[in-house]
């Protein structure tokens, strides 16, 4: 009878939810659940359809993106022209991370961690140009170079290295007057990463060419609806009908893929520079090539590049949550344009129409979050057009896992 009455007691126990219970509940860690939504999204794309939801819309997935893509990974930051003078610097954050590029006064540009080594604040903020950087909270002043000149009432501090203390290094690297910065120090050269890409980049000689204008969206979207908006050529014929897409056939598209999500290709498409294809500046020098030129190249993860006979524009895409980002379209034009007289007026209308073109996008892209999060969305089938999207993609999601 006693062993009958200990088996009720224990089992009424149970059913009141006593601290045993949890033990034998089995914790998915957020990777686990991240790399399962990988897993099955890559499955649907063998199967031959879009990828399932949940690698845009799962707080797990961006948790694991911001470890294995955005602190692993190369980014593009901006261009090279941003930092012309000793002292010019921009401060920003990569994900959570706080992240300081300021060119030194031997005329090198280098990327530290914006983390004051007292308490964290983030010593620079902003751009602009400076001598040092005294940080605002306690003053602690550091050099161009990262290191600390000096801390206010040394005689304070005890036991602490301040002659050896700066600021930690952030890998940094140019290509063609971008900036590209790494926050793993161990990764390997942004050349070793991603050399055949940049290589095939290389004709459009963009570090002869200036940045002449910066349109700046934000969509309330996942970062990677970015990169695959830009090469699905399966919509530009709809969306942008009536801008510079009248005439476009999506055929004309051939992609050469590469490892990793990067690919590159020529195409036909009329100018970006106005609404009627006709160019205000002609053909870039030294490019021989007629006036229905295109080509598209990805730098994965974020940075897209865009070229017509008159102007090249880049694409770089930040996230900020899971389904919010900001995309930066910078539109170049060759430097020994700039004289021209009405050069700032036309390459204004340049940066105005391209706002427009990706205005355009830009309700798609939110409409497609909320489509893709909704509980009845369920993939549809992958279409030929969409090849580039797809490699993309894919080629995040196998580097991440
Ligand atoms: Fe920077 Fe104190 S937090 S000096």
């Amino acid at each position: 009878r006693w062993a009958v009455l200990m088996v009720w007691l224990s089992n009424m126990f149970l059913c009141w939810g006593g601290p045993e219970m949890s033990t034998n509940v089995p914790i998915e860690a957020p990777g686990n659940r991240a790399q399962q939504l990988i897993s099955e999204a890559l499955q649907m794309l063998a199967e031959g359809r879009q990828f399932s939801g949940g690698i845009y819309t799962s707080s797990d997935m961006y948790e694991l993106e911001k470890e294995r893509v955005f602190k692993r990974e190369w980014l593009a930051i901006g261009r090279v022209e941003h930092f012309e003078k000793p002292g010019d610097y921009k401060a920003f954050r990569i994900v959570d991370e706080p992240i300081v590029v300021c060119r030194d006064k031997d005329g090198n540009l280098n990327a530290y961690r914006n983390v004051c080594r007292h308490r964290g604040v983030e010593v620079a903020v902003g751009e602009g140009n400076v001598k040092n950087f005294t940080c605002p909270y306690h003053a602690w002043e550091y050099d161009l170079n990262g290191r600390l000149l000096w801390a206010t009432y040394p005689e304070d501090i005890k036991g602490f290295d301040l002659a050896n203390c700066r600021l930690p290094s952030v890998q940094l690297e140019t290509w063609a007057g971008f900036v590209f910065i790494n926050l793993d120090l161990e990764a390997s050269s942004l050349r070793e990463t991603h050399g055949e890409i940049l290589q095939q980049c290389e004709f459009l000689n963009l570090q002869d060419m200036r940045e002449v204008s910066t349109c700046i969206i934000e969509p309330a979207c996942n970062w990677k609806l970015i990169g695959e908006n830009v090469w699905d050529i399966y919509h530009l014929g709809v969306v942008h009908a009536n801008t510079f897409a009248k005439d476009f056939n999506p055929r004309d598209f051939k992609f050469h893929t590469l490892p990793g999500g990067a690919f590159y290709g020529k195409y036909r498409s009329q100018s970006c520079g106005r609404p009627d294809g006709k160019t205000l500046f002609g053909t870039i020098p030294w490019l021989d090539v007629d006036e229905g030129f295109a080509f598209g190249a990805q730098i994965p993860p974020t940075f897209s590049i865009i070229a017509r006979h008159d102007a090249v524009y880049s694409v770089i895409t930040e996230p900020l949550g899971i389904d919010q980002c900001r995309f930066i379209v910078y539109t170049h034009l060759p430097k020994e344009w700039l004289d021209r007289p009405d050069f700032k007026k036309n390459a204004d209308l340049y940066g105005d129409f391209i706002r427009v073109i990706f205005e355009e996008d830009n309700a798609m892209l939110g409409s497609i979050q909320v489509g893709i999060n909704s509980e009845v969305f369920n993939p549809g089938p992958a279409t030929h057009l969409e090849t580039a999207v797809h490699h993309l993609t894919k080629g995040i999601l196998e580097r991440i896992i």
